[in-house]
């Protein structure tokens, strides 16, 4: 094919020139010869020297496991496009029918993603108190555990024993963008801590409670881990705590039943305190439910309560959001 023949020490500018005009030929190893240097183009270029050469080929490495898993045609296009990673463990949701050749995708994961070691598909939906999830094993190491980092804090947790899902990275570092220097915070399901702990950077003090044994366990590890010393583990139910704090910010991470839990937050709250609330809604009318209850909370309470902002968070089953509503109480 056409090559353009530099002098070695001109190769680096004439590589950058050969770009910028979209004439060098891609998917080919640059070739060597004595103090030359040859570059595959895809047509003449003015200015150089033009000569006729062979090339090798470069092999493309797969961006997607779609590329490389084998499994029937059939059921390619069942193949879901992305996947949870938490620390160096995938977790993908497979349909019934790609069940059976879960050990051959989570092998084209992990020769795709190599800084990942263990893969599994999702086993059930998440249930319970404590927000957990059944686990299949995929492939690659049987471990559970593991480090994430997000938003430049680190996560020691278990994927199997604790709720935790990195797709609230950008959530949490919007709540941490509100949060005010010498604020008190209380985060009344805290995890293993992804808000407690990066919020505790910049507010003066956070309350992070949980019922999960196994997360107040990895949130004291995570405190240990990221040097914070201004977050307050408690493990237990919330409603012994609740109003027991006088929180400038109050963070209700239970989407399922945190409409079960505003009397609590509102008990928490200072006067002109701000309550971050989350829940699940549907697409047709994402918040008018829980905006009914937030007002029935604070009618019951006789506070008045002032709404700032209200978003999608992220899909959560079809035609389902989690949603997310900030609101002011006005005791
Ligand atoms: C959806 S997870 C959120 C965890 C964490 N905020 C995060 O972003 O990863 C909800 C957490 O609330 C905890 N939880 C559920 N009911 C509770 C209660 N009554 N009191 C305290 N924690 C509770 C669960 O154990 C679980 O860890």
């Amino acid at each position: 094919m056409l090559a353009v023949k530099v002098p070695k020490r001109e190769a680096e500018r004439t590589r950058r020139k050969l770009i910028e005009l979209g004439v060098l030929a891609k998917g080919y190893a640059v070739k060597r010869e004595g103090d030359f240097v040859l570059f595959p183009v895809i047509g003449e270029v003015e200015g150089f020297e033009l000569v006729e050469a062979e090339f090798e080929r470069l092999e493309r490495k797969p961006h997607s496991y779609r590329e490389v898993v084998e499994v029937p045609e059939g059921v390619k296009p069942l193949l879901p496009s992305s996947f949870d990673i938490i620390g160096d463990i995938a977790i993908i949701e497979l349909p019934a029918e790609l069940m059976e050749y879960g050990e051959a995708i989570g092998g084209a994961i992990l020769k795709v993603h190599r800084h990942i070691k263990a893969v599994f598909a999702k086993g059930s939906r998440v249930s319970g108190e404590y927000r957990v999830r059944g686990l299949v094993h995929l492939a690659g190491e049987r471990r559970t555990e593991t480090l994430h980092r997000e938003n430049g804090i680190r996560l020691a947790l278990d994927v199997a024993r604790v709720y935790f899902s990195p797709r609230l990275a950008t959530e949490r570092m919007r709540i941490f963008k509100k949060a005010q220097p010498g604020e008190i915070v209380f985060d009344m399901f805290a995890g293993v801590g992804p808000y407690s702990i990066l919020l505790a950077k910049k507010v003066r003090r956070v309350f992070a409670v949980d019922l999960n044994p196994w997360a107040v366990r990895y949130l004291e590890e995570n405190l240990r881990l990221n040097k914070t010393g201004n977050v307050v583990p408690i493990l237990g139910d919330v409603r012994k705590v609740a109003g027991k704090v006088e929180a400038d910010r109050v963070i209700m991470n239970l989407p399922k039943f945190a409409d079960r839990f505003l009397r609590e937050a509102m008990l928490s709250v200072r006067d002109g305190g701000v309550v971050h609330y989350y829940g699940f809604g549907p697409e047709e009318d994402l918040f008018s439910e829980h905006e009914a209850k937030i007002k029935a909370a604070a009618r019951e309470l006789g506070f008045k309560v002032e709404f700032l902002g209200e978003r999608k968070v992220r899909p959560y089953a079809p035609r389902q959001f989690n949603i997310a509503i900030d609101f002011r109480v006005l005791k």
